[in-house]
């Protein structure tokens, strides 16, 4: 007797990079095309110009674009130009929020803040990172006060993709703030950008940054990212043809694969199909109906526990309520929020597993994309409700 093949997951909710899909016709058509034309042309070429238009026209704020291949090298491009800027080297970025794994930025990011997610990083690199409480801009502002500040870094929606929400209050608070102290406000909207609107949170939540770091999306799914924002701001990075300048005060970046003409093939064709905001609408419909759908599960079965989140992003969290857990008010415990479900969350994780779903298990969250029907989440929602009797039956529900 042949073994049984194991069950794969019908649904993957692993899709931060993917909003549209798996193999999205489009996306893999442009990607063939231009295989046939050439993988590296070693120059400059046409696509990567209408890719940075599209950028352009998607992007609030988005004057001039530099392409990248990853998230933290673009974040880490950010921090450069910021610096190069203003002439100020300490960083500001806020407790929770992941921005990539380059020096710089791996403070703080996991409870407990105090020690940097990696090992390996020189304490005098990370004594020109600040760290400021979530949604507290009256930490923000001493942090300011105290010391010679190029930049303030954060995701907008919230640190690690909305584990814990940015209150829009804070948003725009911080937005006046560093306008009138002349420091560079960076959104790192690897994960939103073009997934919460086709401007990102930006559009969403109406606050535009000094610099956008895009990743994920705008490369349809290739190796692919980009810098945008300001123009004075991004012209650190450029060439001005004054040999002294350019030696001496220029931002150095280049990357031998960065805006590769098959990366710039699928990106171009992702935005084509992202600009419209077409896409991003169905599915904020989707998110809301599933945040909705999961809660009413809880609430049925007198589960303590909220599915929160924005637009198409979901996070999972059992064993205390949304009020409790301060998310209402944007009073939130940043750490507990990042310790998360520990045990019980793994076992959630597995339950979801055997009804076909998966999702990000270390942090019990996950992004919809658009192959994604109403049926989908209506199986999600089910899925999810078997997983919680399942886990009531062994006895592990709080
Ligand atoms: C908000 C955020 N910033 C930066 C990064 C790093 O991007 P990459 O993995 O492309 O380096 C990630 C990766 O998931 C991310 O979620």
């Amino acid at each position: 007797m042949g073994r049984r093949r194991p069950r794969l997951p019908r649904l993957l909710e692993r899709s931060r990079r993917l909003i549209l899909g798996h193999n999205h016709p489009a996306i893999v058509a442009a990607i063939t095309e231009q295989t046939r034309r050439g993988l590296h042309y070693g120059a400059c070429h046409e696509l990567e110009v209408r890719w940075a238009e599209l950028v352009r026209a998607c992007v609030p704020g988005a004057e001039k674009v530099r392409f990248t291949m990853t998230g933290t090298e673009t974040t880490a491009l950010a921090v450069r130009v910021a610096r190069a800027a203003t002439g100020r080297s300490k960083i500001v970025k806020l407790e929770g929020h992941f921005h990539g794994v380059h020096d710089a930025l791996v403070a703080a990011v996991k409870d407990p803040f105090e020690i940097p997610m990696s090992a390996g990083v020189p304490t005098e690199t990370l004594a020109s990172t600040l760290v400021a409480r979530h949604n507290d801009l009256a930490h923000v502002k001493a942090l300011l006060d105290e010391h010679e500040v190029a930049a303030v870094i954060l995701e907008p929606a919230g640190g690690r993709s909305m584990t814990a929400p940015t209150s829009p209050a804070f948003l725009r608070a911080l937005r006046e703030l560093t306008r009138a102290r002349s420091v560079v406000l960076i959104f790192d909207e690897v994960v939103t950008g073009f997934r919460m609107a086709p401007g990102g949170a930006q559009e969403y939540f109406g606050v535009t940054a000094d610099l956008a770091c895009l990743a994920k999306a705008v490369a349809g799914g290739l190796p692919g990212a980009a810098l945008t924002g300001r123009a004075d701001l991004l012209d650190t990075i450029a060439f001005a043809g004054d040999s002294k300048r350019d030696r001496t005060r220029r931002v150095a970046d280049q990357g031998t694969y960065s805006a590769a003409p098959i990366v710039a093939a699928a990106g171009v064709a992702a935005l084509e199909i992202l600009k419209t905001g077409e896409v991003q609408r169905e599915l904020n419909r989707k998110g809301d109906r599933l945040r909705a759908g999961m809660n009413q599960v809880l609430k049925t079965r007198g589960v303590p526990g909220t599915v929160y989140g924005a637009s198409s992003i979901f996070r999972i969290f059992l064993g205390a309520d949304a009020a409790t857990l301060g998310l209402d008010d944007g009073t939130m415990d940043v750490a507990r929020l990042d310790r998360g479900m520990g045990p019980l969350g793994a076992k959630l994780h597995l339950a979801m597993l055997l009804h076909g779903v998966d999702y990000n298990r270390g942090s019990a969250n996950g992004w919809l994309n658009a192959a994604m029907t109403d049926a989908d989440i209506d199986a999600m929602v089910d899925a999810f409700d078997r997983s919680l009797d399942r886990l009531r039956q062994e006895r592990a529900l709080p």
